[in-house]
């Protein structure tokens, strides 16, 4: 049932460049010129009347929804509030009937998650679910839903259910610009065309594999682990350290790599791991002076960039490269890195990687 792999997660990792293509494929035409939602089916009216998108979600599905957010305001330029589903209903939301809440649960039946939905419909809300199971209670209760072929997810820690958010996110913030006029012909053309070499790409990150075990072998017994990164980087930082600690037990922290400054870089001293995220071109500069002043305390740094990348490698002690895509759908291959040195991380340390202590699958408690 693992298909030859030692666990569950190790298989849900590889099994992602085919859950990617199976989720994009059925939305994009031939020409990658239009993004088609048949199960939305909206029109540009209906788009207008939303001034303002919440995104809610707990987890590895929250950290989806915060690269959902990025892709909406970016490419639909429509407000998005984002919140944790155990936050989002005590704090008295502000919806009306203008309101589109979106929902993100790979089972479908997270109960905070669900809660929120139906909190959302009550004040008058229009409802979207995104999730990885048919028939799940978040399917049913959303007024509509796309689905993330994924498969089905048996490993604790989600994997292939993040990478399809991500495009499902995009595809749907693609949909929209579409319908609002907001994104032109040629830049669709081209956001699609690397869309589609996605799944092949993730192919080639999985192959570059000898050196994160070494990394995981060298850096598993350290206390701590830092990630750092700006912009969308440092949403997929979130998801990287969360990996980790949950599966392997070591304390993982990940920082907005602008905000070092304002208190976590009094904990960066010699030999701390800190894996530093550098794909963003907006950014990339006010990113490497982080990474300079993080090195400059003697932390052991690794750098993730694109393969395109010369310049971050003078200024870490490792690099890690993904193949080089539109920056917008970088993280679905620097993720990749750090799921695996999650797991190899894990293995080193004798854990029980696809049933880590105190967790379950599904949280159906509040
Ligand atoms: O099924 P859901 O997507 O609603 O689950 C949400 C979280 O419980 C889940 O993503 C959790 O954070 C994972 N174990 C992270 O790997």
């Amino acid at each position: 049932e693992k298909g030859g792999y030692e666990h569950f997660m190790l298989k849900e990792i590889h099994e992602q460049p085919k859950a990617v293509r199976d989720t994009i494929s059925p939305r994009i035409n031939k020409e990658n010129t239009q993004v088609v939602l048949d199960e939305l089916k909206w029109t540009k009216e209906y788009v207008e009347n939303f001034n303002k998108i919440y995104i809610v979600a707990c987890g590895t599905a929250y950290h989806a929804g915060l690269v959902g957010k990025y892709y909406i305001e970016k490419l639909a330029r429509i407000p998005v509030e984002i919140d944790i589903a155990s936050e989002f209903r005590y704090r008295d939301p502000i919806i009306d009937e203008h309101t589109l809440t979106i929902v993100i649960s790979q089972s479908g039946e997270t109960s905070d998650t669900l809660a929120a939905l139906k909190e959302s419909k009550r004040l008058g809300a229009k409802t979207l679910a995104i999730t990885n199971v048919v028939g799940s209670s978040i399917a049913r209760e959303a007024d509509q839903v796309m689905y993330t072929w994924a498969g089905p997810e048996i490993a604790v820690a989600s994997t292939k259910a993040y990478t399809t958010q991500l495009v499902t996110m995009f595809l749907f913030a693609m949909y929209v610009s579409g319908l609002k006029g907001t994104i032109t012909t040629e830049r669709t053309h081209e956001l699609l065309t690397q869309l589609r070499l996605l799944p092949d790409e993730i192919n080639r990150t999985l192959e570059d594999v000898e050196p994160i075990k070494t990394f995981a072998k060298n850096y598993a017994f350290n206390n701590d682990v830092f990630y750092i990164g700006r912009s969308l980087d440092y949403n997929v930082a979130l998801e990287g350290s969360l990996k980790l600690k949950e599966i392997s037990y070591i304390h993982a922290e990940a920082y907005a790599a602008g905000e070092l400054k304002h208190g976590t870089l009094a904990l960066i001293e010699s030999g701390v791991p800190v894996i530093a995220l550098a794909t963003q071109k907006s950014v990339y500069e006010k990113t490497l002076s982080n990474i300079k002043e993080v090195k400059a305390r003697d932390a052991v740094m690794i750098g993730i960039a694109a393969e395109d990348d010369n310049e971050l490698e003078k200024y870490v002690d490792h690099v890690i490269k993904v193949p080089a895509t539109d920056e917008l759908l970088i993280p679905l291959l620097t993720v990749v890195p750090l799921q695996l040195l999650a797991y190899y991380a894990a293995i080193t340390r004798g854990c029980d990687v696809d049933k880590p202590r105190n967790l379950a699958k599904s949280v159906t408690v509040e």
